[in-house]
This record gives structure tokens, C-alpha cells and sequence, in this order.
């Protein structure tokens, strides 16, 4: 048996300069800040500049990460990128960090499990290094859905902000890093939310255009009522695999989709909302970003420390859902 134990050895984040808050969001939809604020817990999020695209705000978390874990980036065997905004169809956005800071050395290729991203990308960076392939492995989520987003949808518009969260994963001391984890998908509710056209399905016309059919489309209480279901799910199993209670849970880092989802899974595991890291007030939905922005976050500030069982845990577009418990060892 491979007992190498693997986890997170250096975090990094970035969010673009420009905050866009409910108030400005009242004057291009029929929504209100109050209405926002008690329905999802969002007061503002970012948005990206022009000339700022998915890998540029990837790259900057990257360096970031890299410099925490004291790494060059021709140390890095592998990067991954979750995104459900890549910079273009292909290549991967992956490909473009991967020049930008010099990682040499390392293979590259993007995911695609939307909000759940950055899980399935940690998870699947974990396994190279487990199986001896890799060493260092470099896991970013990355997002500019506000390039997606239709800012007139009452459904969508308020939701979602961009960003980028960045780890380093190694090898870690025995008893540390990545415990226990699960993984799922559900594709028969792949319909509940998408960007409908711009893929072989319905490719770019001036119809799908017309027809706004290159936003975000998503039937919110539907994802609603799956995710309430599936963060504490999700959580359950991978503590079992890791041997594991909610009870022994310091900290849980969940996706920051709607602070009423969030609350939810907390009163399911049983866990105060102390030990819950929130920061869906500042940046919104960042999607495949969310996670490690909210846990670089957490660990700088010096919430979570060495020693701490945290939990990961998302769900997003697929349907998709992913969680990861892991013994903090920085
Ligand atoms: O990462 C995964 C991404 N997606 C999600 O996590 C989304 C999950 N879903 C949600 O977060 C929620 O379903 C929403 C925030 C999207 C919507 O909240 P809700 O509590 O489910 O609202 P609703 O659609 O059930 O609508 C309730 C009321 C309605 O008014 P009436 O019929 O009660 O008078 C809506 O017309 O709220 C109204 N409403 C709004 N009012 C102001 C719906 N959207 C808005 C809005 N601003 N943006």
C-alpha cells in the first residue's frame, strides 16, 4: 500500500481592483441591495478589466502560491486549471499560465467541473503525486464569469463575481494533508446550469447572440435544493473515508454560492458557523475560484493553523460535487 501522504504547501489568491456593489447592480436590473443581501449574503464582488482575461488572474494567485511554498516555478511538474471561463476554447488555459510564469518543467491541462473545480482539480493533482508520477503540482481555480454573466438576468446577474485561488500541492508529513475524499457527478441536471451556446451543440450565430444564449442559464431553486442536499453529503462521505466526524471538523471551507446554502450544510454537520470560513459578503460566486481564494484567506489571516482538520466541500454545474478533509500542515 502507498502510504505517501499528500496536501496543500503553499496558497495564493488574487481578485481584480474593481468592486461592483448592489447598489450599481440596481440600476441595470430590477433587484435591491436588501433583497441581495438577505437572499444570498453577497454585498459586492469583482470584476475583471478589460484588458484582464481567466489566466492573467490565474497567473497572479499562482505566484503568489509558488512563493509561499518557497518553490521556482521550474520546480512544477504539473499544472491544472479549473475554470468554467477559459480564456478561450483551447488551447488550455492551463497552457497560457504555464508560459506566463515559466513553469518549464510542468505538463498542463484545464478542468471542467465548474463550481466544483477546484476540488476535482486538487483531488486529481493529489493522485500524480501519490502514484510517484509527480512532486509538485500546481492547482488553480480561475474564473472571469463576469463575462458570462448578463447583468440585466434578475436570475443570475446578482450572483457571480471573478477571481483566482492558487495551491501548491507535495509531499507533506505523515499524518498530514489530504485525509479522506469524494468525488460525484450527476449529468441527468447537467440542464439546470449552463452557458447554452459557443460548444459544438449550438456554435456562435448571430441568433445565439440575439438570444443571449452565451450567458450563464440556470434554474436557481432547483441548484438550490441540490446543494443543500449535497455540501453535507458530500462532507459525510469524505469524513468516513478519512475515518473521521463533524465533530472533528476545526474548520470547513465551503463554496460561496448563497450564505443560505452555506447555513444549511453547517445545521446538517452539526457545526456552529464560527467554524464555517465565509467571504461570500466581498466577492460573490467566484465559482472554481471560491474554495481556495476563502482558504488562502483563512490560513493568512491566521484562522486556520497547523494542526487544523479542515474540510473542503462544493457542488456546481454538471451537477458536480466534491469535498476533501484534510489535516492542516503549514
Ligand atoms: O455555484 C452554483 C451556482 N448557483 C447557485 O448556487 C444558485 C442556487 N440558488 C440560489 O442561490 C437562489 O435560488 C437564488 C439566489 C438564485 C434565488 O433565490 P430564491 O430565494 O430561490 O428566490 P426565488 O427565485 O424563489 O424568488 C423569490 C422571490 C420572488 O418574488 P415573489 O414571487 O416571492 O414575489 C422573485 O421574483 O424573489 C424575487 N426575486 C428577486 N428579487 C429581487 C428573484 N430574484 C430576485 C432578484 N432581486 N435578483
Amino acid at each position: 500500500m502507498n502510504k505517501k501522504c499528500v496536501g496543500i504547501i503553499g496558497l495564493g489568491s488574487y481578485v481584480p481592483q474593481r468592486i461592483m456593489t448592489n447598489k450599481e447592480l440596481e440600476q441595470r436590473m430590477d433587484t435591491s441591495d436588501q433583497w441581495i443581501v438577505e437572499r444570498t449574503g453577497i454585498h459586492e464582488r469583482r470584476v475583471a478589466a478589460e484588458n484582464e482575461s481567466t489566466s492573467d488572474l490565474a497567473t497572479k494567485a499562482a505566484q503568489k502560491a509558488l512563493e509561499d511554498a518557497k518553490l521556482s516555478a521550474a520546480e512544477i511538474d504539473l499544472i491544472i486549471v479549473a475554470t468554467a471561463s477559459p480564456d478561450m476554447v483551447f488551447p488550455a488555459t492551463a497552457c497560457v499560465v504555464q508560459e506566463n510564469i515559466k513553469a518549464v518543467n510542468a505538463a498542463a491541462f484545464d478542468i471542467s467541473a465548474v463550481c466544483s473545480g477546484f476540488l476535482y482539480a486538487l483531488i486529481t493533482g493529489s493522485q500524480f503525486i501519490k502514484a510517484g508520477m509527480y512532486r509538485k503540482v500546481l492547482v488553480i481555480g480561475a474564473e472571469t464569469l463576469s463575462r458570462f454573466t448578463d447583468w440585466s438576468d434578475r436570475n443570475t446577474g446578482m450572483l457571480f463575481g471573478d477571481g483566482a485561488g492558487a495551491a501548491v500541492l507535495g509531499e507533506t508529513p505523515e499524518g498530514y494533508g489530504i485525509l479522506g475524499v469524494d468525488l460525484g457527478a450527476d449529468g441527468g441536471g447537467a440542464e439546470l446550469l449552463k452557458i447554452p451556446a459557443g460548444g459544438s451543440r449550438h456554435p456562435a450565430t448571430n441568433e445565439t447572440i440575439l438570444q443571449k444564449q452565451h450567458f450563464i442559464h440556470m434554474n436557481g431553486n432547483e441548484v438550490f435544493k441540490f446543494a443543500v442536499k449535497v455540501m453535507g453529503e458530500t462532507t459525510l462521505k469524505a469524513l468516513k473515508n478519512a475515518n473521521l466526524t463533524a465533530s472533528d471538523i476545526t474548520y470547513l471551507v465551503p463554496h460561496q454560492a448563497n450564505i443560505r446554502i452555506i447555513q444549511s450544510a453547517a445545521k446538517r454537520l452539526g457545526m456552529p458557523m464560527e467554524k464555517v470560513v465565509v467571504n461570500i459578503n466581498k466577492y460573490g460566486n467566484t465559482s472554481a475560484a471560491s474554495i481556495p481564494i476563502a482558504l488562502d484567506e483563512a490560513v493568512k489571516s491566521g484562522t486556520i493553523k497547523s494542526g487544523d482538520i479542515v474540510a473542503l466541500a462544493g457542488f456546481g454545474g454538471g451537477l458536480t460535487w466534491a469535498s476533501s478533509i484534510m489535516k492542516w500542515c503549514k
